[in-house]
């Protein structure tokens, strides 16, 4: 009865038309959403987005290493993805002779591809609902929930064992939807030769640097190209010399028509985590307290860094990864504490928990928002302290250098370590109570008297540094996580109602599952944001303003003297090079293929516009935006920087 009453509250849900460009999409149910798709301008079907019988655009996407996204541009493999999602990559192969990220990299011909050990792309084979197989035996009535997870764990393992039966790189996973709602079932096949094929130099690919990131306007060339080789079967296979590129079933058609305000776009890609249906006491915790305390923590250490960073040029390269690392949710944080406040969203839910006890009076649902503010309650402290330890403490390299014999020295300076190691320790001990610290942290506290000293002794004994370092990630490890992990667990068991709650209380409201790294498509249409009184962002980006923000004093804005006299030479300047959208996306999104109506590829997601970022936790369609690189752009400078025309002649333009 009750599946069948969450099943019809699913249904209804789904056949509603949508007022906002807002969710994130499973494939394999996209013909629910077809309709409102085809309505907004959409022009193919739903077999052609997914389908398990025949070729589809489903084919043509792939989970890109453990966090990205990529699509196959070509019948022989070739894949697209961004040069932030293959900059690991591209570093690797690079050195003083041959600096690929300074320089660029483009391979003459196949025998120049470069092999990335390790580097795997997933295809989706198929993914399907089995709620009813993983519940199957399940007894309500007869059952704790720590049984109700063991039959779940061995029900699963059982269909994934069944799913990669035919071996042949098949993966598979089980993945709870809703809080464990719904199941899905994803098999997948795993190619495991992937070679690095062509990167623009990082002053293209990764032009305007963190200023940029997360901005508009952008004008980031933010690409990589990689090919996929199999076995003679076309079917995976280790690096061999004998490998063939591997033949999709389905690569993209490249569209050069491009896009204008208005004109329908859809996201295809893999987005890794949001929280749409969370309770007010999150909200309220993120924009209050998680975002604002972690902000502060990584301002210091920006300041830290960029103050040694702009007195030396080698400490620049040493540190100029791990500061993108920092600044980049840094920066997003921003956005989402701003958007959180300004949107009041936390009021917003409050109300939202009002109306949902006012209709679950007498029901099974009555008094679980009160439930859930309890448990934040408890757990909001033990959260604090955990996030507190991941931004403060864990993060000084010395302390992680004393106990990792694989630590990287090469790319370590010291004196920004000694001036982080003040900070972040006077931090932690001012901003969290002493329960939260090792006992070890309080004698030492004591004996040393102030930060400075305790300093020296760390820096100039290694013994001091490891016990310092072994009490923190002892502490962190017993005393933290293990409590905190039990509460989330609670509270994901109350999600679970709650969710099924939210779902009949809300018969109109369109449900999408959170964000979980599978496959999903997004869609919405091409259009420019007001990020402020009197201000209106128009949503696309030129080669005008990439010479407008040129500079040969800034690094980040030092473009290749080939552009400039390209640019030089006219009839360049309303080159393509970004666009913004309405499409739903989130980290994980990057390197996903943007296309149009006729499901064409017409750019490369890689960013969000950082005002929108509360996407994550409320969509807001007036200012989430994603921003994608036009797909002319990465074909102009395939051309002109890269000169690699012959890779355009594996392509397949539809015009
Ligand atoms: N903001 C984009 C994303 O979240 C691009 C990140 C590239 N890294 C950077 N620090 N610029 O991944
Ligand atoms: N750059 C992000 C990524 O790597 C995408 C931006 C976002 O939407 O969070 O996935």
């Amino acid at each position: 009865m009750k599946k069948r009453f969450l099943l019809a509250a699913l249904l209804l849900a789904v056949l509603q038309p949508m007022k906002a460009d807002e969710g994130m999409w499973l494939p394999a149910l996209i013909s629910q959403r077809i309709g409102d798709m085809q309505a907004k301008g959409l022009r193919i079907s739903a077999e052609e987005i997914y389908s398990v019988n025949q070729a589809s655009l489903k084919d043509a996407v792939v989970l890109f290493g453990s966090g990205c996204t990529g699509e196959l541009v070509s019948d022989e493999g070739l894949l697209f993805t961004n040069h932030h999602c293959g900059y690991s990559f591209i570093q690797r192969h690079s050195s003083v002779e041959h600096d690929y990220l300074k320089d660029g990299f483009w391979a003459l011909n196949r025998s120049e591809e470069l092999p990335n050990p390790g580097l795997t792309v997933r295809f989706l084979e198929r993914m399907e609902d089995v709620t009813a197989a993983v519940l199957k035996g399940y007894k309500p009535a007869k059952m704790d929930e720590e049984q109700r997870q063991a039959l779940i764990k061995k029900n699963s393992d059982k269909l994934k064992a069944d799913a990669v039966k035919g071996g042949n790189g098949l993966k598979a996973s089980v993945e709870a939807l809703y809080y464990g709602n719904q199941y899905f079932l994803f098999v997948f096949r795993e190619y495991r030769d992937v070679r690095l094929v062509g990167a623009p130099p990082s002053s293209i690919g990764k032009f305007g640097g963190e200023t940029d990131n997360w901005m508009w306007p952008r004008h980031t060339g933010d690409f990589s190209i990689f090919r996929i080789y199999a076995g003679a079967d076309n079917m995976p296979a280790d690096y061999s010399e004998a490998n063939v590129p591997y033949r999709p079933k389905k690569s993209l058609k490249i569209s050069r028509a491009g896009v204008k305000e208005g004109d329908f776009t859809f996201v295809y890609g893999c987005p890794g985590s949001t929280q749409e249906y969370v309770h007010s006491a999150l909200v309220d915790y993120v924009a209050n307290v998680s975002d604002p305390e972690k902000i502060a923590l990584r301002t210091t250490r920006l300041e830290l860094m960029k103050k040694h960073m702009t007195q030396s040029q080698k400490v620049r390269i040493q540190y100029s990864s791990k500061y993108a690392g920092v600044a980049n949710a840094w920066k997003k944080w921003q956005g989402e504490e701003k958007g959180l406040r300004k949107n009041n969203i936390v009021k917003a839910k409050q109300a939202y928990e009002a109306r949902f006890e006012e209709w679950a009076r007498g029901s099974r649902y009555e008094g679980i928002t009160d439930r859930l503010t309890q448990l934040y309650a408890a757990r909001n402290p033990l959260y604090r302290a955990y996030e507190y330890y991941r931004e403060s403490v864990l993060t000084i390299e010395r302390l992680q250098k004393a106990v990792n014999p694989r630590f990287n020295t090469k790319d370590y300076y010291q004196p920004i370590d000694e001036e982080i190691f003040v900070a972040m320790m006077s931090a932690f001990d001012k901003s969290l109570d002493d329960v939260y610290k090792p006992p070890y942290f309080l004698e030492k506290r004591a004996q040393y008297g102030s930060m400075e000293a305790w300093k020296d002794a760390v820096f100039a004994d290694d013994n001091e540094a490891k016990a310092l370092s072994d009490a923190l990630n002892d502490h962190f490890s017993t005393a933290i996580v293990p409590p905190v992990n039990q509460l989330n667990q609670s509270i994901n068991l109350v999600y679970r109602d709650y969710m099924q709650g939210q779902m009949e209380f809300e018969r109109e409201r369109t449900f999408y599952p959170d964000a979980n790294l599978t496959l999903r498509v997004a869609y919405g249409h091409v259009e420019g944001y007001r990020p402020a009184d009197a201000i209106y962002y128009r949503p696309v980006s030129t080669l005008r303003g990439i010479i407008e923000k040129d500079n040969p004093d800034i690094f980040d804005y030092n473009i290749p003297q080939t552009l400039r006299d390209i640019y030089a030479q006219g009839g360049h300047e309303n080159q393509p090079v970004c666009f913004l959208a309405t499409n739903h996306t989130t980290g994980g999104n990057s390197g996903s293929p943007v296309l149009n109506a006729d499901g064409n590829l017409i750019g490369i997601n890689f960013d969000r516009v950082w005002e929108g970022t509360m996407s994550d936790l409320a969509f807001d369609p007036e200012i989430c935006r994603n921003i994608s690189l036009d797909v002319r752009y990465i074909l102009f400078i395939i051309k002109e920087i890269g000169h690699a025309d012959y890779l355009l002649d594996e392509m397949n333009f539809v015009d």
